[in-house]
């Protein structure tokens, strides 16, 4: 069963903030996490990753979608889970779209690499190493940062950067300017 909600900032900030830990043994309560974050992540179609911290679960544990496009729901790859993950290489930094489950409606412009060499275990407790590039680099890299209590807008530098969408007269979508408190 998909968890039926998940955190909001700035309702549940500090729940989002807060650090997660790694996981130490793989059992059944960690596949039951992972079923949720794919069943949760499956019922929302305009996301492309979900953090265990994000249904207030503090492990070190997210699945993301592969082959994602941004500013689409278009999908080519499989969704795949990386627990206790760490970075061996992070480089080719670049500024490109992001948004967040626990953010609805918000969007800004971040810089995060587009190459990501990253080592971690895989969905059955396995060790896995391996490099990630484009936007499944960024979509990774996003992830990571929620396990560390960071969220996207912590990135966001100029305020120009942060926005929401709504349609013009034409129906085409367009970015509207957001200030948020932080
Ligand atoms: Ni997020």
């Amino acid at each position: 069963m998909p968890s039926k909600r998940i955190l909001e900032y700035p309702r549940e900030e500090a729940l989002l903030r807060k650090k997660s830990q790694p996981v130490r043994a793989f059992n059944r309560y960690i596949k039951n996490i992972i079923r949720d974050l794919k069943d949760t992540l499956k019922e929302r179609p305009e996301g492309v990753g979900l953090a265990a911290v994000q249904i207030n679960v503090h492990m070190q544990i997210f699945v993301v979608q592969l082959g994602a496009k941004p500013e689409s729901e278009e999908k080519t790859g499989p969704v795949i889970t990386i627990i206790n993950p760490e970075v061996i290489e992070e480089r080719a930094e670049d500024k490109g779209f992001d948004g967040c489950l626990s953010l609805p409606g918000l969007f800004g412009d971040t810089v995060r690499p587009h190459y990501l060499h990253i080592k971690g275990l895989n969905e059955w407790g396995k060790p896995f190493e391996q490099v990630f590039e484009g936007f499944d680099a960024v979509v990774i890299h996003h992830e990571i940062d929620h396990l560390n209590g960071v969220l996207f807008i912590d990135r966001i530098t100029d305020p120009a950067d942060l926005f929401t969408v709504k349609e013009d007269d034409d129906g085409k979508l367009i970015r509207v300017p957001v200030t948020i408190k932080k």
